[in-house]
Order: structure tokens, then sequence, then C-alpha cells
């Protein structure tokens, strides 16, 4: 890795930023300066030694509220936490609480705000995590709401592609699969905004980039464009992003069974692309890459889910107020 560039990123940063007791809803809350610093002090999280890290934290307690399945994000907040000697709370299941009696989203926030000190959910419903942030005093960390917003796994997505390509600005980057329903190319895409990428979004037409996102990047000036092949676009790009197709978030199971195995990336695939790709997916794959791929240099997927831990801890380092 580079480390000259996040020593150049971190030049003009330092200065002026807060987050103590702020929300992170949507991607679109941080500015790209603020997107900037809190990579910057991922990279510092990250020499930090384990010892170094524990003790961070000591006394705080960080709630945990999974509505939703999940493996990578839970597990990597409740890791981040822990690592930094902060204590976690909460459910992975909403069948266990008394969400099940009939309890509503804003009375189990208003309870949940006195037992921590930061709240982060996860939620089936669009636009949760800002009705859990209008009910609580404590902040919110949005991770992951219906097919919305995923900020925290952009900011590891961005980390990953900085520490992989050496920069941010002027890449070629495709984004593959359910775009209508996943929400980390939703968070991705709108981030890459503040960067002068070329975006390539490969889709069936049930599963298109929505509108409204694809009007907002061509508003800020980013050069997109659309394709139904992923083969018309692997050769030329940098960052090739997988998703897998969201078969939970489908109301026409009918629908889901035609687009299930719309795209499948091969080892043989990789014949023709450029040295420096990498591919990366949020996870969790289903059948889109084969596992024969993940022994090629272009595979990042699981570093990528490994990035999360120094970009959670740097995210609830700044939000606790606790600076580096
Ligand atoms: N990337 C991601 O959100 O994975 P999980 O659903 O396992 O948290």
């Amino acid at each position: 890795m580079n480390n000259n560039l996040f020593i150049s990123l971190s030049v003009p940063l330092i200065f002026n930023m807060h987050f103590k007791d702020r929300d992170l809803i949507s991607i679109n809350d941080l500015s790209k300066e603020e997107i900037l610093f809190l990579l910057d002090q991922a990279k510092k999280v990250e020499a930090f030694s384990h010892a170094k890290r524990f003790g961070l934290l000591q006394g705080k307690i960080m709630a945990s509220l999974f509505f939703e399945p999940s493996t990578r994000t839970r597990l990597s907040f409740s890791s981040s936490m822990e690592g930094l000697g902060g204590r976690v709370i909460g459910f992975d299941d909403e069948k266990t609480t008394s969400v099940k009696k009939g309890e509503s989203l804003f009375d189990t926030i208003k309870m949940v705000e006195q037992y921590a000190d930061v709240i982060v959910m996860r939620h089936p419903r669009d636009g949760a995590a800002r009705l859990a942030a209008e009910a609580s005093s404590k902040p919110i960390i949005n991770a992951g709401d219906g097919a919305n917003q995923h900020p925290t796994q952009t900011l590891l997505d961005l980390f990953s592609i900085l520490k992989t390509q050496g920069k941010l600005e002027g890449l070629n980057i495709a984004m593959v699969g359910d775009l209508k329903y996943g929400r980390t190319v939703h968070s991705l895409a709108m981030a890459l905004s503040h960067f002068d990428c070329n975006l390539f979004f490969v889709a069936p037409p049930m599963l298109r980039m929505p509108k409204q996102y694809l009007d907002e990047l061509r508003r800020k000036g980013m050069t997109v464009s659309e394709h139904e092949k992923m083969e018309d676009v692997l050769g030329k790009v940098d960052v090739l992003y997988m998703t897998r197709i969201q078969q939970e978030r489908f109301p026409d199971p009918a629908d889901y069974e035609k687009v299930k195995h719309v795209y499948r990336l091969t080892r043989k695939g990789l014949t023709n692309v450029k040295p420096n790709l990498k591919i990366m997916h949020p996870l969790p794959r289903i059948n889109e890459i084969s596992t024969l791929v993940d022994e090629t240099p272009y595979a990042y997927y699981f570093q990528q889910a490994g990035n999360g831990i120094p970009v959670r801890q740097a995210l609830i380092l700044q939000i606790m107020g606790v600076q580096l």
C-alpha cells in the first residue's frame, strides 16, 4: 500500500471536523472532506496495536439493534466496539424483543437511548434509521435500512478502493447485479459523485439503478453509462463491484426466478482485464462469483470485509468524541 496517499489526504483535512454525537444515516450526510477525513482516521486506527486501541472507549456502551439478518455488519461493529474496550448490548432477532408484543420503533429507541452511548441499527424499512434518529438523543448509525442506504459499507468500500488503487479520483468503476434494491450501490454511487469517476451500471432491465440516483449523478456531472452485459465493461474497469440479487426484496417471487442467475463471474471470464482490477462485493455472495475467482489476484472481497474494522472503529471514535 502507498502510505503517502493517506499522508497527503490528511494534511488539509484535520481542521473543523465535528463528528461528536452526530448521526450517520445517509452517505449524503457527509461532505467530501468529511469522508476523506474518516478514511484517514481509519488508516491511523489500522496502524495502532490492539493494545493501543483497547482502552479508547472503556466504559462506553454500544446498542446493536438488528431487525434484519447480518453477518459482517453486526459482527464487525461488535468486534470494533469491543476492540476499543467498550461493551455491546442488543439483539439480532426482533422476535426476542418487545417489538413482538407490538412496541413501536419510536418507543424502542426511546428505551434503548437510556441504556447506551451510541446506537447501531439495521432495519428492513427504508427510512427507519432517519425515524430512529428523530426519536433518539443518542447518535444513531445506520447499518442498512431497506433498499435505501448503507453508509458504513460505503466508507469501507472507499477505504478498500483507496488501498488497492491508490486513489479515488479518475477510476472506472462498474457496479453489477441488483442495482434497484441494493442499498450498498446506492450509497457508493452517491459517495463516488465527489470524485471524478466513470461509473458503469450493469443490470437487467428490471433491476436498473433507480432514476433518482442516475439523475442526481448526471446533475453532478458524473459520466454514467448503463449496460446489460457484464462482458461489455469487464476489460475497461479498475473496480468491479459485484452484488447479489436480493431475493427478499422482490414483491413477486416469479420476477426473482427470472433474474437470479443473470450474472456469474468466472475465472475464465477474467482473461482480458486490467492488471490493477480488483473485484469487490459487499457480500454475502450467492452464485454471482465462482469460488475459483477467489484464488485470482483480482479477488478482494474478503479483505474488503476486513476493512470494516478500522473504518467502523474510526467512525465510532469520532462520534464518541475521541481524537487520535
Ligand atoms: N455487507 C453487509 O451488509 O453484509 P451483512 O448483511 O452480512 O451485514
